[in-house]
């Protein structure tokens, strides 16, 4: 049965941000201790999960600016595979469904597709996403409806591919 596990530490053992705190307590206090991370850089939206009642990135979240206890918990809604992680396989079949890459007659193109910077621009907001799922799973019409609504994160990455003027589908 799922349970939460407790672990007091110094706060100086260690780093800044709650991930070094993850990592620090894999190291010395239980090496089965499950999450997902890549980049520490907030780059690669791998360590999201909910922290103090807020999804966001554990590597971006300085452990300072928290008061008190922490509290991780796993993204929402979703299925626990272990401890923070969590299965994305709807997420990620979802993200594929929408066709996320340029299509049309610059299919194959070997030749350089110009945009304008006005053309460029439309796509800014929209291509930085880093599909962290920390928005869409903290969306109540997408807890109660994921099979049909593809939730904020992939509509933003849909959108994104439809205003680039390269993509003449
Ligand atoms: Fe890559 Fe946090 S480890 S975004």
């Amino acid at each position: 049965n799922p349970r939460v596990d407790v672990f007091e530490a110094a706060r100086d053992e260690f780093g800044p941000m709650v991930l070094d705190a993850l990592i620090s307590i894999k190291a010395i206090y239980d090496s089965s201790l499950t999450f997902r991370r890549s980049c520490r850089e907030g780059i690669c939206g791998s360590c999201s999960m909910n922290i103090n009642g807020v999804n966001r990135l554990a590597c971006t979240t300085p452990i300072d600016h928290l008061k008190g206890e922490i509290r991780v918990y796993p993204l929402p809604h979703l299925e626990v595979i272990k401890d923070l992680v969590v299965d994305l396989s709807h997420f990620y079949q979802q993200y594929a469904s929408i066709e996320p890459w340029l299509q049309g007659d610059i299919a194959g193109s070997q030749s350089e597709q110009e945009q304008s910077i006005t053309e460029r621009a439309e796509i800014d907001g929209a291509y930085e996403c880093i599909m962290c799922a920390c928005c869409s799973t903290s969306c109540p019409s997408y807890w109660w409806n994921s099979e049909r609504y593809l939730g904020p994160a992939i509509l933003l990455q849909a959108y994104r591919w439809l205003v680039d003027s390269r993509d003449r589908a």
